[in-house]
């Protein structure tokens, strides 16, 4: 299948190139001294990960300790209350940790065993990632020390808790805004100080080549799954298909699955209170291209072309860009991206939890909003949304600002 000249039956072979390069986004812009560093992890992602140890070892980890296949559920009760399309989700929720994020998290972490690494380091902004990697270096007996702002820190204390249970060293941030932004630079700093002993694993398809990439081949468990299971499932393959893009690590490996099918596919970024600058994190659609965190992308900017501030409900969005792959497939037309706000995802966090007895993450509930509005629309079909994650973190935060409805 082609797409504004690009053939998607040899996508994945293509891109990114070998500069890591999605057509004009992604590459890597950091000092001489962190190149070193990159160039060192993608020659290792090109020999150890593609070794049959490697990919064995990872399969075993999957499905012994992260609990996969995750399974697909037919939403039967909200389907019917929306008319007549049927709407599934793929269950992320059920990944150990209640979310994707240990999809890429095992694999960075068997990376730096593999590689004969002694620690992982990375940033953390709500907190999930830096669960995620504390659970794999406890698995893996690493080091681990997570990057965090101040205001995150007080924002995100039953996450700092889970972290420091699992053994992790929790390193407050207190420069510039406090948050995820000056964390990932601290991370960075650290890593090019100690990256003899360590290795970096970011908690998206961001940051330099080959973490894109890297990040993207190590969720793409989910797409692989989530097609065979549907196509089981129903006998066919789903008409839309839907998730949510903060930096973009769910959806790239969701869509991964599905880039050279006939299936329309949907990425959603949070509008929280409205188009206002500062009152969302819907960059694709209202950013423009610049270079942060060591990549091109799109992004949202301020009157100086400084990374904006941003806001959404869902801390896991909370991001001023995305991947540079959601850029490239945004530009070719190949996936849509679209908005859906505050009220619409608390008004689906509700619905999924009544109707079907799943509690899903604010983060997840925009794909669940957007999953709902496509069913009234289409009339007739299917639409499979990846439930990214469990909303047990969020209900406190859910009760407090919008009440029990
Ligand atoms: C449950 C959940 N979904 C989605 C996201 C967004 O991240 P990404 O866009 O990389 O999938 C997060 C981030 O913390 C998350 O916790």
């Amino acid at each position: 299948m082609k797409f504004n000249n690009v053939d998607f039956d040899t996508y994945f072979k293509n891109y990114p190139d070998k500069n890591g390069y999605f057509g004009k986004y992604g590459g890597s812009y950091i000092s001489p001294e962190l190149q070193k560093a990159m160039d060192e992890i993608t020659e290792a992602y090109f020999t150890i990960c593609k070794s049959a140890k490697f990919i064995s070892e990872l399969r075993r980890i999957r499905k012994d300790f992260q609990g996969r296949p995750t399974p697909i559920s037919h939403l039967e009760r909200l389907s019917n209350s929306l008319g007549n399309v049927q709407l599934y989700v793929k269950r992320e929720d059920l990944n150990h940790t209640g979310a994707h994020k240990l999809n890429h998290c095992m694999g960075e972490a068997l990376l730096a065993k593999f590689m004969g690494k002694k620690k992982v380091i990375a940033e953390t902004g709500a907190g999930q990632h830096g669960v995620a990697l504390a659970t794999a270096a406890a698995y893996f007996g690493l080091e681990c020390d997570i990057y965090m702002g101040s205001v995150d820190i007080k924002k995100q204390a039953p996450n700092v808790a889970r972290m420091k249970i699992l053994g992790a060293n929790v390193v407050e941030v207190t420069h510039g805004l406090q948050t995820l932004k000056e964390a990932v630079d601290a991370a960075f700093a650290a890593y090019a100080r100690e990256y003899k002993d360590a290795i970096y694993c970011i908690g998206s398809v961001l940051g330099p080549h080959p973490f894109p990439m890297m990040v993207r081949d190590f969720q793409s468990v989910v797409g692989i799954e989530a097609r065979e299971q549907f196509t089981e499932m129903t006998g066919e393959l789903p008409d839309a298909i839907v998730a949510c893009v903060g930096g973009g690590s769910n959806a790239a490996g969701f869509f991964s699955g599905f880039l050279n099918d006939p299936v329309d596919i949907y990425g959603i970024e949070p509008l929280g209170r409205g188009p206002k600058l500062g009152d969302h994190a819907a960059s694709l659609k209202y950013g423009t291209e610049g270079i942060m965190h060591g990549f091109n992308s799109i992004m949202l900017k301020d009157e100086n072309g400084e990374p904006a501030p941003v806001y959404s409900v869902a801390s896991g969005l909370d991001y001023p860009s995305s991947g540079p792959e959601h850029a490239f497939l945004h530009e070719l037309g190949r996936v849509k991206y679209d908005v859906i706000n505050d009220e619409e995802t608390i008004d689906a966090f509700f619905k999924l939890s009544r109707l079907e007895g799943i509690i899903p993450a604010i983060e997840s509930s925009h794909a669940v909003a957007y999953g709902m509005k496509l069913a009234k629309q289409m009339g007739k079909g299917s639409v499979l949304i990846n439930l990214s994650g469990r909303g047990d973190k969020d209900m406190d935060y859910v009760i407090e600002h919008f009440g029990m409805r």
